[in-house]
């Protein structure tokens, strides 16, 4: 049982003194410690762990759907509340000297309910010196393709939002949610932040980083029995509540804004169909 939340979770510990606190609740990762006991994930004050609702802050897993085109689903899908289980199964190996847990979650009556397809999702959590790579697997177990959308909704801690900047989108390609999914390009070396933003940046985007801070590493991949790995382009969702957005949020304190800025890669731009026996694998690297 987490002493932050409550509620069922997996922990795991690096020799160098760093650490990460994965909840059974939507395999949301709360915590990733460095060797110095910095928390590079923000979790808000206000985060709801009744094992029903969302959590606000870590890394929530967003699938089979970004937002809510398909009304009949929760907004971001049925996995970031859904409960999942520790596999017994190894995966992949660890790297030497890192330490590692895999989760898992397959349709269920409940999912069926919301949303009418077989998935089996695995995630990794792999937890090295300073560094926390989380994959997230999605295979398509029945005998029909569907169509899915899946992020990684990563809330990073910065220690002041005003005058915090982040690199990697200089002439990327971004749809403001803002303002009516318009489509821009970005041409700024740094975005930074003076109000909400709330931007999907699509196409080929490099490594994003705050500049003195945290970087992240996205990739993805799709894999077919008998064929080759092919890579998909991953977005990278850029979000900020600013002030009356923050008010607007339930759980999520007034002045919390202040401190974080979701970097969530995703593949969300559009809809991608996955054939039976394929699987799609979304990485994220962070380092601190
Ligand atoms: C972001 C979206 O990924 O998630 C925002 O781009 C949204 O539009 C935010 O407000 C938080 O979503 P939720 O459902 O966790 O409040």
């Amino acid at each position: 049982t987490s002493a932050t939340t409550g509620q069922p979770c997996v922990a795991l510990a690096h020799p160098n003194g760093g650490s990460v606190e994965v909840q059974l609740h939507g395999a949301t990762v709360t915590s990733f410690k460095t060797s110095s006991g910095n928390d590079v994930l923000f979790l808000s004050e206000k985060a709801v762990f009744n094992g029903a609702k969302a959590i606000r802050g870590g890394i929530p897993l967003v699938f089979p759907q970004f937002g809510q085109p398909d009304k009949a689903m929760p907004s971001h899908g049925v996995a970031r509340t859904a409960t999942w289980s520790l596999s017994e199964e190894e995966g992949e190996p660890a790297v030497e000297g890192h330490v590692k847990a895999n989760f898992v979650l397959g349709h269920s009556e409940e999912t069926l309910a919301k949303w009418p397809h077989s998935f089996s999702l695995r995630y990794e959590v792999d937890l090295g010196a300073d560094v926390l790579s989380v994959t997230l697997h999605v295979t398509n177990p029945g005998e029909e393709a569907f169509d899915f959308q899946a992020l990684l909704h990563t809330y990073l801690t910065v220690p002041e939002i005003e005058g915090a900047k982040v690199n990697g989108f200089q002439n990327v390609q971004y749809i403001d949610q803002l303002e009516n999914n318009e489509s821009f390009k970005d041409e700024r070396p740094q975005a930074d932040f003076t109000r909400e933003v709330d931007r999907i940046y699509a196409g080929e985007i490099g490594d994003v980083g705050v500049v003195g801070g945290t970087t992240v590493t996205n990739s993805c991949e799709k894999t077919a029995p008998g064929a080759a790995e092919v890579c998909v382009p991953v977005d990278v969702v850029l979000w900020n509540p600013w002030i009356a957005k923050a008010k607007s949020l339930g759980d999520f304190g007034d002045e919390e804004y202040h401190k974080m800025v979701c970097i969530e890669p995703g593949i969300v731009s559009k809809s991608h169909s996955i054939a039976p026996g394929e699987t799609f694998s979304l990485k994220q690297v962070i380092t601190a």
